[in-house]
């Protein structure tokens, strides 16, 4: 085997945690060798070198970050991988969220973030299997995302052999798979349809967005997938999980990862010799202590048939469009500033930080004071419905996009704004027309044809999607013309 010098792996090893978040610092270099030499292959290199200076120098295609991580990335994992934090799951987490939403919109949001081959999400499917009786009534998302594609293929086929059972107990395996040849065992097709697989990048800032249904979760499994990671990856993918977290939702992380610095702004919850972390239910209401009560008798075990959202993970991401941010108007800041005073704070830029730290209901507060005070802004009612969306409420969120519309009617950014909520929502066709609408106010607007192309793709209308995303690839190109000019 060729080797690389060490000034290359080193600018090597900096690249990969820069784009895959992947930490290899020297000790690791030989397995970041071997890495790159079969990547090399599978991109047709005769030389790993010639190979890493060409993936160096542009920025990395998604193709290009595929083949990288299905050769540095680490596939360890099993069904009910660390047996206490699925008990501590099943007798406590889960019926605790599940109460919460009882009386309300019965929606359940959980992600397997780093989900490798499946046996996490699926792990949580069949617990739900377990502890939800009225499942039916309830819209479960369990959305499992990972970088490696020939991980999400595995998991997508929900076939799986005996090594993926390594700690199990052996009634999962007989009441959730099917025997097939070879020792291989399947999983039942009502578990499967409930887990929804795609390819994100954690190492990316696409979260959260309600464009790849990373919004308003309720609880989200990140397990021994930041201990791979660069430090300053570790940081800012922690922060975005945060994000993502509906007040009150919960991130887990595997022993190994935790950290009273890292997690610094969750509320910190022990039980069971576990540690979990939460996101408090708003600024100035902690989240209450948490009570470990005694097992439960196993309640039911009939067949459920939990509706799994889609997911929509074809739009491009919400914070990307441009929304208009206008400046903000004279209410918010009156009196002019002086300089031996100091600036008074503007609420709608409190709001707007408020919202990227992912404190939406305090956000959401600044917000409707600003409403009640007026004047109608529909900038406010824009952040409403985007804050809203975040935390789930859909109906919430769609009220305040046509509110934001009727404010401002020629704004093709909130046409895509409550299309984005409506596609959540399962209303394609309304969908549709609102993204048809923004492009009627700007025929430029490049992610209106990308989402429509996306849409007519999904629906088998395959010309219509075409032109599309020719529409949006010659937008792009001309884009690409005027940067370089
Ligand atoms: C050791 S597995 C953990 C699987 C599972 N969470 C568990 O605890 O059993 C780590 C997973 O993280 C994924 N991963 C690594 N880098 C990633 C990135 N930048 N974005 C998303 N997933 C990544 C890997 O592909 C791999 O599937």
């Amino acid at each position: 085997m060729e080797h690389l010098s060490e000034i290359l792996l080193s600018r090597l090893s900096d690249f990969i945690a820069n784009h895959i978040g992947l930490y290899f610092p020297e000790a690791r270099w030989r397995d970041l060798e071997r890495g790159i030499h079969a990547a090399a292959r599978e991109f047709e290199f005769d030389s790993a070198e010639a190979c890493v200076q060409w993936l160096m120098s542009a920025p990395l295609t998604r193709l290009q970050i595929e083949v990288l991580a299905s050769h540095l990335t680490v596939g360890e994992t099993y069904f009910l991988r660390d047996r206490k934090t699925f008990t501590a799951l099943e007798e406590e987490i889960l019926p605790q969220l599940i109460r919460s939403r009882r009386g309300g919109e019965r929606q359940l949001r959980i992600w397997s973030a780093g989900g490798c081959t499946g046996e996490e999400a699926y792990s949580i499917a069949m617990l739900f299997d377990r502890i939800l009786p009225d499942v039916a009534n309830w819209h479960v998302t369990i959305l499992a995302t990972d970088i490696n594609p020939r991980f999400l293929r595995h998991a997508a086929g929900g076939s799986y052999n005996h090594w993926s059972f390594r700690d199990t107990p052996s009634w999962m395996k007989e009441r959730y798979f099917q025997e097939r040849k070879s020792s291989r065992f399947e999983i039942l097709p009502r578990i499967k349809r409930m887990v929804t697989f795609s390819y994100l990048n954690l190492a990316e800032d696409s979260y959260p967005s309600l464009t790849n249904n990373t919004n308003a979760m309720d609880l989200i499994l990140c397990r021994n997938v930041l201990m791979y990671f660069a430090p300053d990856t570790v940081r800012k993918v922690v922060g975005n999980l945060y994000r993502c977290l509906v007040d009150g939702g919960w991130l887990i992380v595997s022993p190994t990862e935790v950290s009273h610095t890292l997690f610094g702004q969750f509320v910190t919850i022990n039980f069971c010799g576990m540690t979990f972390y939460r996101k408090a239910q708003s600024l100035d209401l902690q989240v209450p202590t948490f009570e470990f009560r005694p097992f439960l008798p196993e309640t039911k075990l009939e067949t459920p048939n939990i509706e799994v959202e889609p997911g929509l993970g074809t739009l491009p991401p919400m914070s990307e469009v441009g929304i208009p941010g206008r400046a903000p108007s004279p209410s918010d800041n009156s009196k002019p500033e002086t300089s031996y005073s100091q600036p008074e704070p503007n609420p709608y830029t409190e709001a707007v930080s408020l919202y990227e730290q992912g404190q939406y209901s305090a956000a959401v507060q600044k917000l409707e004071e600003l409403v009640i005070r007026g004047p109608n802004r529909p900038e406010v009612m824009a952040l409403l419905a985007r804050t809203h969306a975040n935390q789930g409420k859909l109906t919430e969120a769609q009220e305040w996009s046509e509110k934001a519309i009727a404010t401002d009617k020629l704004n093709p950014g909130f046409y895509y704004l409550r299309a984005t909520i409506l596609h959540e929502q399962g209303r394609t066709d309304e969908a549709s027309l609102a993204l048809k609408k923004a492009l009627y106010l700007d025929q430029n607007f490049v992610l209106a044809h990308f989402a429509l192309g996306n849409i007519a793709r999904q629906q088998g209308r395959h010309k219509e999607s075409e032109k599309y995303f020719g529409n949006a690839l010659t937008l792009l190109k001309r884009f690409c013309r005027r940067q370089m000019d």
